[in-house]
């Protein structure tokens, strides 16, 4: 039967990081297995899979994915992959919600996968800029460091923002990974640390960047009539939307934002009728550090230009008035592409059920997930809220 409310009841995530006695394979199984566990659901009891993951068929020569996934739960139900670069696992995430909107499934088990780390750095990035439009970004060898460096370079033109105030993204970041388990770098650095760090493109150091990474992650979505019989935490969604903009850089008619973010960011604040002010934590895709920055912007968590400022006075603390990435963004926690999408909707459901232990914002009522694949060429944003 249809159902216009889709829940969250179950989530998991695997340990981020350079995981190389885990494959692909055993990440997957995994976090599949842990989050039926959370939801207190036999795999018999889940109608189809979606699994996120852009790279498996070139990093780790396995694709087939969505049979993969249903093979380790020894079930024979619909289960596939979808891909859309870093924004994979919020595709996934839309898959499931879509199917259970129009009655297809009541349960669905959706997983955001990836295995970066064994394979080297440039062979990595290179695969990473098929997202890019590779007849030109890539073809000229730019990687995504170099493109997210020059929006860092027009921003800080524009709007003044301080080579210090970008470093304290990332400073805010690792700080709040720091005081989570399951995130790929848990050291504290400070500002001189990350300016004196070795320059990737120009302005943005090691420490502006979000690593390459190995992890997954999943989370168990149910309509709301089997939501109310197996969980009194079920975590709402309110509000998911998807925008997609030009692939290059370079055809955008500005440097300073990201047009996708604010259209998707506008449709899901519509479609949960709540506005930006309401919103308690936010999960923001901080592959760079300005791109914390331009995505506070877009989701008009603060005024243009404001972004910044609001970092340099402690505002994005989990302990602070706007928290942003308690779980330590992509920078701390690490960014296995297609598991960022759904590690992102775990955290905020922990967040919502009171369960982030260190890292706990006060009390959060409605949270959001902000993911971008490319330079911003697709945008997923979801809005939560607690029971
Ligand atoms: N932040 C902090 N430390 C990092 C790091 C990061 N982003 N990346 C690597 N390190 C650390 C490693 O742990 C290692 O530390 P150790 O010597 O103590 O073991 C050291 O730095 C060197 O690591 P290495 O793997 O050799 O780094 P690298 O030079 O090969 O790669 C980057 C560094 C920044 C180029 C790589 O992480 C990168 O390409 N990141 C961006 C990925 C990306 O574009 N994702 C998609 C976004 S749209």
């Amino acid at each position: 039967m249809p159902s216009t409310n889709v829940a969250v009841v179950g989530i998991a995530v695997t340990k981020f990081g350079e995981l190389w006695s885990k494959s692909l394979r055993n990440l997957l199984a995994e976090s599949q297995f842990a989050a039926l566990e959370d939801a207190k659901l036999s795999p018999k009891e889940v109608d189809m899979i979606v699994t996120g993951n852009m790279l498996a068929g070139e990093l780790s020569g396995q694709t087939h994915l969505g049979a993969m996934a249903s093979e380790l739960l020894n079930l024979n139900i619909p289960s596939y992959r979808v891909e859309g670069a870093c924004a994979s696992g919020s595709l996934a995430l839309s898959a499931g919600i879509n199917a259970i909107k129009a009655g297809a499934a009541n349960i669905v088990l959706i997983n955001g996968a990836e295995k970066m780390t064994d394979i080297a750095t440039n062979q990595i990035n290179s695969a990473l800029m098929s997202a890019s439009n590779e007849e030109t970004e890539g073809f000229q060898g730019a990687t995504f460091c170099a493109l997210y460096a020059m929006m860092a370079r027009a921003y800080m033109h524009e709007y003044s923002l301080t080579r210090k105030q970008l470093a304290m993204v990332s400073v805010k970041n690792h700080k709040h990974g720091s005081l989570n388990p399951t995130a790929q770098f848990r050291n504290e650095i400070t500002v001189d640390q990350v300016l004196e760090s070795t320059l990737v493109a120009d302005p943005l150091t090691l420490l502006d960047c979000s690593p390459i990474s190995d992890g997954a992650a999943s989370v168990i979505l149910a309509s709301e009539e089997v939501a109310r019989k197996i969980t009194d935490t079920p975590i709402w969604i309110l509000g998911s939307s998807i925008a997609t903009d030009s692939i290059a850089l370079h055809d955008r008619k500005s440097l300073l934002e990201m047009p996708a973010t604010a259209i998707a960011a506008q449709k899901a604040y519509q479609q949960a009728k709540i506005s930006p002010e309401q919103i308690n934590i936010t999960e923001i895709h901080d592959c760079f550090t300005i791109a914390e920055i331009i995505a506070m912007e877009g989701l008009n968590l603060v005024e243009k230009g404001a972004a910044g400022k609001t970092v340099e006075e402690g505002m994005t603390y989990y302990d602070g008035k706007i928290p942003i990435n308690p779980c330590g963004g992509l920078k701390a926690c690490g960014h296995p592409i297609g598991a960022t999408g759904i590690k992102q909707v775990v955290e905020v459901a922990k967040q919502l059920r009171g369960e982030a232990g260190r890292r706990q914002v006060a009390n959060p009522m409605y949270g959001l997930t902000h993911n971008v694949g490319g330079t911003g060429a697709t945008v997923a944003v979801n809005i939560f809220k607690r029971n």
